[in-house]
């Protein structure tokens, strides 16, 4: 099929998906717990990654329940008894599922990218059973802030090439002010117990948040080069995305949890 949309910004190389995971895990899965997955139970992950959320979902539907696992790269997803695999580029293709019936459905970090979101957010609840559980993340847009770093010129640095990356995704089609639309979007379509957290956190030169930082740096560094800052520039925040008394308000995540009425 052929796409004409605007292609996804990143390649999945585990320098970006792996921090990633280490980050957002302990909240996505904390979501996961708290809406009582039982044996038997079925899963979509949508754009799956490297695979994190939709292993655990496979731990929580146990081996009579069944997990699909969608992605345009699906190089770093191994199918299972319970997990299927769907290569699938979501921007034209639908979802490998048939409608009502999911228990639950994710996407992190994925909707936010893609420019039919809307309407893939409305095949995800399309495919939820009555009483099915939706569980969304998006990255969205926040001043970033640098508590430390080892000059004046670096903490500019830093804020300079974090906002510079956050402008190349916009550029490229990502709505950074997604994450904040969503509840009211899954509240008008009906849902219920629809329950946002936005989570900023501190990130230490070294930690995963910092080495996303630099992964996200590297990946659109043709990018950032065309928006005005030097090679220079970006050698040097690699290297201080890896020294520990940098400290930096990294990326906000809006994480929203919603039910289909029953
Ligand atoms: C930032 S990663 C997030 C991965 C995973 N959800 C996580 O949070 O660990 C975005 C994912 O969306 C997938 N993706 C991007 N564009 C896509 C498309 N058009 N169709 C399907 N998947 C896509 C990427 O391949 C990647 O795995």
């Amino acid at each position: 099929m052929t796409t004409t949309a605007q292609p996804y910004q990143f390649r999945n190389a585990p320098t970006q998906l792996q921090p990633l995971q280490e980050m957002l895990d302990p909240i996505t899965l904390d979501d996961l717990t708290r809406l009582g997955i039982t044996d038997g139970q079925h899963a979509m992950d949508v754009g799956a990654g490297a695979g994190s959320i939709a292993r655990r979902l496979c731990e929580l539907v146990g081996r009579t329940g069944k997990v699909i696992a969608v992605d345009l790269d699906t190089t770093l997803l191994a199918p299972t008894a319970v997990l299927d695999v769907y290569q699938r580029d979501l921007r034209t293709d639908p979802l490998p599922t048939e409608a009502g019936t999911l228990d639950v459905v994710t996407a992190r970090c994925v909707l936010e990218h893609l420019p039919n979101r809307q309407r893939l957010l409305e095949q995800m609840l399309a495919a939820l059973r009555p009483g099915g559980h939706l569980v969304l993340g998006e990255i969205v847009y926040a001043r970033t802030i640098v508590p430390h770093a080892p000059t004046a010129g670096d903490t500019e640095l830093i804020v300079v090439v974090v906002h510079a990356i956050l402008d190349v995704l916009a550029e490229r089609g990502a709505d950074l002010r997604w994450g904040e639309k969503t509840p009211a979007i899954l509240l008008d379509a009906g849902l219920e117990q629809v329950r946002t957290r936005w989570v900023a956190q501190s990130w230490t030169g070294g930690s995963p948040g910092c080495r996303l930082y630099a992964d996200n740096a590297r990946q659109l560094r043709e990018q950032l080069l065309k928006a005005d800052l030097t090679p220079g520039d970006l050698d040097r925040f690699g290297e201080l995305m890896a020294n520990p008394t940098v400290v930096v308000r990294g990326y906000e995540f809006a994480c929203t949890t919603a039910r289909k009425p029953r």
